[in-house]
């Protein structure tokens, strides 16, 4: 409570005082305008008109009067200042070409498999040189440049999408802004990653504990906070840095390879990593990836393997790219981090599927700069087999982004209090029957989405990011929701903004409205933005839509793969629902098992209900392939057989899936084209009598131009 403005501490103000007050009111106004203005000219046009010293001292004189003159704070709100509320959130960015990611390998041996792999795509003996770069440790992002000049910045976000931290990355000093040299392409997207040293984190988190502030558990965490700033100024104070790696959209490609991209951009200016080098052989690389390995302490970033890309363009060109990763590239990891610790209890995970995850809760380790207190025993038999009891102390590791897991119980140091586990015949969270499949090694609750934990885990798949994408409904959000009857399957989600209003959800429940903006911690501003992101996914595309359903085995990859063969969700289900599997089977990468799995989800009524109801409040895109929408064999299905001689068989099969055709394995009626190698046997038979028209390797090369 503020007292009345001639008051101070209750005592009456003279008429000089009052004077005095007036007097610093208007300094007080004069001054918050001063800094208003520097404030935009900070935030928004990057362009300070005081410096630091001036600002700080405008600040202390305004505090200073505050200090005297608290009731002037209502006058002027400095949390309503301009610096406070720049930006509400980050623009959208489109990738135009995505930013993928990258397959793993974890040991040597797995290097000659890699390149073995290459070779048998190429049909190649010869030796191919690799583009050996260190594996930085921080946060992918790309940056647009037209006729030189810096204009977009961007995240990886999805692949697809991305946040705009163009202000952000105006604030790393080792991004050009401008490039002078005549030969940049005058569209020119360069991608890297920008990481925090190992100092400057260390200094951060030095300062942040004697403030009182976040301390980041490791230098890409500090790294993340600081690019996703709305305040650029943060940013700015937290000397982030780069490397460049990759380019996305260009107008032109004037490289050959990828040393010759890394040499030219890094004498335009852009931050290349020094130990980049070319090798030539399997020993060149393994002797690479052990010299990395050996000075990685010593370096002042924080790297996590090794990545190797096939040097020479045109080959990657042949190469080409799986779903979500190149074909010419791969990481090749360092080795788990691991620390020792003792296993506190075990606790049952009950997941989408009804899988009962068994979780050790952990006495809180640092595991290789990451503070790690629970670990995955994945089932019952890896319990048995590792022998792991409560009270253990146990070997834990981690690596990248996988979850935690215990390797080993150290049998010496075994407790006399240690504790078997004993595995639940009863599913912990609602108390149903539990059963375990001949040949499953998972143990899962019967009780389907009757099951709060499947229930909600499946919620929370459904607004996942490679789902809906449903900003702000977070796994804590789901839970409250669900258990207040709020969100109990997908379509409630998109009735949520009409319910809220406080017309009645149904005729039978005459519910009020659920008035969200009352919830503990919310406000108007949080459930307007909550609706915007829920009705901007009433549009969905085909694979997000099918991946969202959570059918078992049916992942990412499997999704875009039935998209592009139904094109339309109704065929798609309508088959299903008749279990009609002929087309479903004949494309590549679907076996039996998946395609079994696909039509008990569709058997299943509740399923088929919930699908239904959903469709009434949102639209599904079919999926167009736009990728070679020119291409005379786009949309077409086409079958290989016998032996080509231009271009290996997995060659031949990523040309035409990369030319928009399907590849199926066997001929069928809706077969197009059959392409016939040399020896080849029942499959030419087949397309004979089928009447499908068939094509040597010649004539499909100048077929497809
Ligand atoms: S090349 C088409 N090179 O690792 C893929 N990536 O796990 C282009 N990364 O998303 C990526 N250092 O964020 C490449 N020298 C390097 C890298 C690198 C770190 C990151 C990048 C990528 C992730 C894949």
């Amino acid at each position: 409570m503020f007292e009345s403005p001639d008051l101070i501490d209750g005592i009456r103000l003279t008429e000089k005082e009052l004077e005095e007050k007036k007097e610093a009111e208007k300094k007080l106004i004069d001054i918050t305008l001063k800094l208003y203005k520097a404030d935009i000219s900070y935030y928004q046009e990057d362009n300070p008109s005081l410096t630091d010293a001036q600002y700080d001292d405008l600040k202390n004189q305004s505090l200073k009067i505050l200090e005297k003159y608290p009731d002037l704070a209502t006058l002027i709100d400095p949390s309503k200042r301009i610096g406070a509320e720049i930006k509400s959130g980050f623009k959208k960015v489109e990738h135009k070409v995505p930013m993928l990611s990258l397959s793993n390998i974890f040991n040597t041996g797995e290097i000659f498999e890699f390149i073995e792999s290459i070779h048998r795509f190429l049909g190649n003996n010869n030796d191919i040189d690799f583009y050996c770069e260190p594996k930085i440790d921080g946060l992918s992002f790309s940056a647009r440049y037209e006729k030189g000049i810096f204009v977009q910045g961007a995240t990886r976000g999805d692949g697809t999408t991305g946040e705009d931290i163009t202000e952000n990355l105006k604030t790393i000093d080792e991004l050009p802004k401008r490039i002078l040299n005549h030969d940049i392409p005058d569209i020119f997207e360069i991608r890297g990653e920008v990481y925090m040293s190992k100092k400057d984190f260390l200094e951060l988190n030095e300062k942040n504990a004697k403030e009182n502030k976040k301390i980041f558990a490791n230098p890409r965490n500090a790294a993340a906070g600081s690019l996703r700033q709305l305040d650029t100024k943060i940013t700015r104070e937290r000397k982030l840095r780069m490397f460049v790696y990759t380019w996305g959209d260009v107008s032109k490609v004037v490289w050959k390879s990828q040393k010759e991209f890394i040499d030219t951009i890094n004498s335009w200016g852009f931050p290349t990593n020094p130990n980049n080098k070319l090798c030539g052989s399997i020993s060149d690389i393994e002797n690479f990836y052990n010299h990395l390995q050996s000075i990685r302490a010593d370096l002042d970033y924080d790297i996590d393997g090794v990545v190797y890309k096939v040097n020479n363009l045109a080959l990657q060109n042949r190469l080409g790219f799986l779903t979500r990763t190149p074909r010419w590239a791969t990481a090749h990891k360092f080795p788990a981090e691991k620390a020792i610790t003792r296993i506190e209890d075990i606790k049952i995970q009950v997941g989408r599927t009804g899988a009962l995850t068994p979780v050790a809760n952990l006495e809180s380790v640092n595991v290789g700069g990451v503070i790690v207190s629970h670990a995955t025993l994945h089932n019952e038999d890896e319990i048995k087999r590792k022998d792991i009891r409560i009270n253990d102390y146990v070997v834990v590791q981690r690596a990248g982004d996988v979850i935690p897991q215990v390797v080993e119980v150290l049998l010496d140091k075994r407790q006399p209090d240690s504790k078997e586990f004993i595995f639940p015949a009863l599913c912990p969270v609602c108390g149903s029957k539990t059963i375990r499949e001949e040949d499953e090694a998972v143990r899962r609750c019967t009780n389907g989405l009757n099951c709060p934990a499947q229930a909600t885990e499946s919620l929370k798949h459904f607004v996942s990011r490679d789902a809906f994408d449903i900003e702000g409904l977070g796994s804590k959000i789901i839970e409250d929701f669900y258990f207040e009857g709020i969100i109990k399957n997908p379509t409630d989600i998109f009735t949520l903004e009409e319910r809220n209003k406080g017309q009645a959800y149904d005729l039978f429940s005459q519910a009020e409205g659920l008035n969200l903006e009352n919830r503990e911690g919310w406000g108007k501003k949080s459930v307007e933005n909550l609706f915007a992101a829920i009705n901007s996914r009433r549009t969905v595309d085909l694979p997000r839509f099918i991946y969202a359903l959570g059918i078992r085995q049916v992942g990412i990859a499997t999704s875009l793969l039935i998209a592009k063969n139904f094109r339309s969700f109704k065929e798609f289900m309508t088959e299903m629902k008749e279990e009609k599997t002929e087309k479903l089977l004949s494309i590549d990468g679907i076996g039996s098992a998946m395609a079994k799995d696909i039509t008990v989800f569709f058997k299943e009524p509740h399923n088929i209900e919930t699908i239904d109801k959903l469709l009434k409040q949102i639209k599904i895109e079919d999926y167009i392939d736009t990728t070679n929408y020119n291409s005379p064999i786009s949309g077409k299905t086409v079958v290989f057989t016998g032996t080509l001689e231009k271009m290996t068989r997995i060659e031949a099969k990523a040309k035409a899936q990369s030319l928009g055709a399907k590849v199926a394995g066997s001929v069928s009626k809706s077969t197009d084209y059959v392409i016939v190698g040399a020896d080849a046997g029942s499959k030419a038979k087949k397309a004979a009598e089928f009447g499908v028209s068939t094509l040597t390797e010649e004539e499909f090369l100048s077929f497809i131009g």
